[in-house]
């Protein structure tokens, strides 16, 4: 019937699920890095590979290094700068979430059908909790937008650079060997992600 098709189809072009495993995949499967160089003076000072790691949910605060202050044996301990945990964490909770939602509101609309249409109970219910689901997502992919442009300064090597006192004598060479990779962090996803729970409020709405 109808709803089968509309459904069919839904889960064709939109698969909340899909997207939903994607933004967990790409945001809370993260795991990136960078690498610096400090070329001292007396080159047996040196560091030529200073690799800093982070990863999910990006406590960037907590994430420590050791660089050579170019003075002697000494090293500087520095952490890098910043916590996006929180919306990070919210993100993918709320596509979590949003999958387990779609995918057991999925179930019922092909197995439970006569049930879903019962008074109208269910396209009802399942229009509260998608017009939920879609504020909470819009709240949470904008503070990810924020947390993940904080990410991106904050692990950009030439911020890093600047916060090595080594640096700051122009004869020792402070150089980013690699930034981080940050393309599967990208939030482009999270807009196709709305645009599809419009389209299920769309079916909640027109049987
Ligand atoms: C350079 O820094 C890395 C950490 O990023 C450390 O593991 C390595 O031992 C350091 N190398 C030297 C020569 O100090
Ligand atoms: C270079 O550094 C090493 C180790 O810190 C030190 O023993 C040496 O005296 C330094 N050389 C110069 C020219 O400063």
């Amino acid at each position: 019937s109808n709803i089968i098709l509309i459904t069919a189809l839904f889960l064709l072009i939109c698969s909340p699920q899909l997207f939903a495993i994607f933004a967990f995949a790409t945001c809370g499967g993260y795991s990136g890095g960078l690498r610096l160089s400090v070329d001292c003076v007396n080159k047996t000072e040196s560091n030529l590979s200073i690799d800093i790691a982070f990863a999910y949910p990006f406590r960037l605060h907590q994430v420590t290094f050791e660089v050579p202050t170019c003075e002697g044996k000494e090293r500087q301990k520095l952490a890098l700068i910043g916590d996006s945990s929180s919306s990070a964490e919210f993100f993918v909770t709320v596509a979590v979430f949003a999958f387990l939602y779609s995918l057991a509101a999925t179930v019922v609309y092909i197995f439970f059908q006569n049930k879903y249409r019962e008074n109208n109970r269910g396209p009802l219910i399942d229009f509260i909790v998608t017009v939920v689901f879609s504020f909470l997502w819009l709240v949470g992919s904008s503070a990810w937008a924020k947390g993940l442009s904080d990410v991106k300064v904050a692990t950009d090597p030439k911020e890093v650079l600047l916060l090595m006192s080594a640096c700051k004598q122009p004869s020792n060479k402070c150089m980013a060997v690699h930034s981080p990779v940050m393309s599967s962090l990208n939030t482009s996803v999270v807009s196709i992600f709305h645009l599809c729970f419009t389209v299920h409020i769309f079916v909640c709405q027109s049987k």
